[in-house]
């Protein structure tokens, strides 16, 4: 598809001068590099051609194509950034004159694999081993270290071992490797939204031994709606905040496509690419004028270290765009994302977006059960999850009152003593008790709804949970199951988490899994409680369409 480019060159352009005064204008719009630290995921390199353009106070700056080629009718104005997807040989094959290639052309930056965490069928993730990610990084990352930066392999935000505890270990096992950047990606619905994609973002760079950090896949998917004005509000949120970061060196919203940043019929930028554009708006004249250091390219020339690059060195390059080699990569990504599906409001984006929601997810012991247990004769708490985050030991004591389970929802907040641990959702809170004769109970319940009170003498014995034989080949026993404001007991469902743990594979938190939706409308947190091999209680947590694993 062939964009028109007289059709930019004759636009009138609406500028601001610094007063605010919206002046009209013919303007020539050519491309014009600038320092924004936005990019574009594209893999039709005509959509590039829209943006950073002269009088539109640009913002972007960058674009990869999840390839090693740029491809025909790529934006001069933007640095190209080569991506070595995975190991697989046609691509190993041809990515040291490619990335050489881009290098020579002005390409200060190099990406490693594309997702190798993320093992699922049509996700579009590359799915490798730690020893072959890491013995791939040294035959064909390692080459280019001093000669371009060199960003992470990126990772999806699934828990572990997914995500960054995936990106930890490979930073482990590769020793001696040059790993400038760290690079990750981001999903996750309306509720959990710019909250949790910030403390993504910050677990990222806590984790990234000082190195900057690049997103470059995020966006809402489609597990829950939203709107067109949700979407907007959600990255204008993020954006700016982004821009405040100074960890932060670059990122890309998913995607640079039809009916996302380009308009339906791809003739330009839709409202949303427009915004993502040139967000927030400034005049030209103060957007030229202060280029943030923190988004200038930096290239430590010895590269000796594979610690933090030092801000201070700067690459020079003289960033000429050449002609390279048009061939048209379409990422595995979107071959399965038909472009027509990519409407925010549609239920189905891509493979990728519909899977990656993920969010924490934890496999851990509950402490004190048994001091607990022997110290009550009435109702005790062996575990509390409020939304995922465990408050086992606070719940014991805001709700116990003379061996009766008394809970007040609509002050959890200040009665745990907790943050908020999943802004702008309906929370839920869910206890495993038990009575004096080690009876396990479940109450689940979201919060807001009123006050229960549960006495020691009056147990609700409906609420009991089953006790559901262990399928063949697994080592734990489950206690109960949680799956949003519901207590799950259906045979066949333990049957499905005493598999999983059988197997031991990552598996999905979602409302197929538990056969019901346990809150309708809302975003959930399942919880499996289980007693493992040993008899020690512990819990394996994840937010709706996160991975889990035991
Ligand atoms: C790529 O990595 C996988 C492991 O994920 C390995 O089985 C395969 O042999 C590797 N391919 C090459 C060409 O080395
Ligand atoms: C190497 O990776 C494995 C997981 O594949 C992990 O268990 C191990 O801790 C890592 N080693 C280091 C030194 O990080
Ligand atoms: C209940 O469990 C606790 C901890 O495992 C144990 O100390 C106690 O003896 C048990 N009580 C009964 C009645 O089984």
């Amino acid at each position: 598809m062939k964009f028109a480019i007289s059709t930019i060159l004759a636009s009138a352009f609406l500028l601001q001068d610094v007063s605010g005064r919206a002046i009209e204008e013919r303007a020539t719009a050519t491309p014009v590099k600038n320092t924004g630290k936005r990019g574009l995921s594209y893999n039709n390199a005509a959509y590039t051609m829209p943006f950073s353009l002269s009088g539109q106070n640009s913002q972007v700056s960058w674009a990869y194509n999840w390839y090693q080629v740029a491809g025909s009718g790529f934006n001069s104005a933007l640095e190209y950034v080569p991506m070595l997807w995975s190991n697989a040989s046609d691509l190993t094959s041809s990515w040291s004159a490619n990335a050489q290639a881009a290098i020579n052309s002005g390409s200060t930056h190099l990406l490693g694999f594309n997702e190798p965490d993320l093992c699922l069928a049509g996700a579009g993730s590359s799915c490798i081993e730690m020893n072959s990610a890491v013995k791939a990084w040294k035959q064909y990352m390692e080459p280019f270290a001093g000669k371009a930066l060199l960003g992470s392999p990126a990772v999806t935000n699934g828990g572990s071992p997914m995500g960054l505890t995936w990106l930890s270990n490979f930073m482990g096992n590769c020793t001696g490797c040059h790993i400038d950047f760290i690079n990750i990606h981001w999903y996750s619905n309306k509720y959990a939204g710019a909250n949790y994609f910030k403390q993504q973002v910050q677990a990222a760079h806590a984790m990234s031994g000082g190195r900057p950090v690049w997103i470059t896949e995020f966006g809402l998917d489609s597990s829950v709606s939203y709107t067109q004005a949700e979407l907007t509000s959600f990255l204008e949120e993020v954006i700016e905040w982004m821009d405040e970061q100074d960890y932060v060196q670059r990122y890309a919203y998913f995607m640079d496509t039809t009916g996302a940043l380009m308009n339906s019929d791809g003739s330009g930028m839709s409202d949303l690419g427009s915004m993502y554009n040139s967000y927030p708006e400034v005049s030209s004249a103060s957007s030229s004028a202060s280029p943030s250091s923190s988004t200038t390219a930096v290239l430590s020339s010895s590269s000796s270290v594979s610690t933090a690059v030092p801000s201070s060195t700067v690459l020079s390059s003289s960033s000429s765009s050449s002609a390279i080699v048009a061939s048209t990569y379409t990422s595995s990504r979107t071959t399965s994302a038909p472009t027509s599906s990519l409407t925010p409001s549609s239920a189905s984006k891509s493979p990728a977006a519909t899977t990656l929601l993920t969010s924490s997810s934890s496999t851990k012991s509950v402490p004190s059960e048994a001091a607990t247990a022997a110290a009550s004769s009435g109702i005790s708490i062996l575990g509390a999850y409020f939304a995922d985050k465990d408050v086992t030991a606070a719940a014991q004591t805001a709700f116990i009152q003379n061996g009766n389970l008394v809970v007040n929802t609509y002050t959890l907040t200040s009665a745990l003593s907790v943050s908020d641990p999943w802004y702008g959702t309906v929370k839920t809170l869910s206890i495993l008790y038990a009575d004096a004769a080690n009876n396990t109970y479940i109450f689940a319940q979201a919060e807001q709804t009123g006050t229960y009170t549960i006495s020691a003498s009056a147990l609700p014995l409906s609420a009991k949970t089953p006790s559901i034989a262990a399928v063949d080949g697994s080592t734990i026993d489950v206690v109960g199951i949680v799956w949003g404001a519901q207590q799950i007991k259906t045979t066949s469902v333990w049957d499905r988490i005493y598999y999983q743990q059988a197997t031991k594979w990552g598996f999905q938190i979602t409302t197929r899994l538990f056969g019901v939706d346990g809150f309708w409308g809302h975003a959930k947190v399942g919880i499996i409680w289980y007693r493992d091999a040993q008899g020690v209680l512990k819990s394996l947590v994840g937010r709706e369409n996160g991975w889990v694993k035991f």
